[in-house]
């Protein structure tokens, strides 16, 4: 599975430490930044791992700022983008089972890296249910073109 992470200065530390932990565990990481605490603008990193993961460059995205909220609003402004915020380990699952979410957003101010990497773990090693009504709910999701 190729991952692609990023963050901003409010996660930047748990985004180093997500970046080896998955290293360790085999999974090629690519990692759009930033790279130090200095304060910069989630923004822009988060559409380049939304990008990669729509242009079926990595199969997930991992993005990580203050509260994971600017992440994940941005994120899912890109086509075939479903980013899930998820700070408990019932949603890390869910979310996968349920949404087949393929960007997961935290918030390094909320949570410590201890439980960011457990929901990391949880969330990369869960598959989607393909039950059919979840299947049909993510359906409804990919074809809304917002008119
Ligand atoms: C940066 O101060 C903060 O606003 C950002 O990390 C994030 O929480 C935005 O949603």
């Amino acid at each position: 599975m190729k991952i692609a992470i990023g963050a901003d200065h409010g996660g930047f530390t748990h985004k180093e430490a997500i970046r080896k932990h998955l290293t360790d565990r085999g999974f090629e990481v690519k990692d759009f930044g930033t790279y130090s605490e200095e304060s910069m603008d989630y923004n822009d990193v988060a559409i380049k791992v939304a990008e990669g993961v729509r242009d079926q460059e990595f199969d997930r995205g991992i993005l990580v700022c203050g509260t994971g909220v600017g992440m994940s609003i941005m994120a899912n402004k890109v086509d075939g983008v479903r980013a899930a915020l998820v700070h408990d380990l019932f949603t890390a699952e869910a979310t996968r089972l349920h949404n087949d979410t393929n960007v997961l957003t935290m918030g390094g101010r909320v949570i410590d890296e201890d439980l960011a990497l457990k929901i990391t773990d949880i969330w990369v090693d869960t598959a989607f249910s393909n039950d059919e009504r979840h299947a049909r709910r993510v359906g409804k999701i990919n074809h809304y073109k917002g008119e």
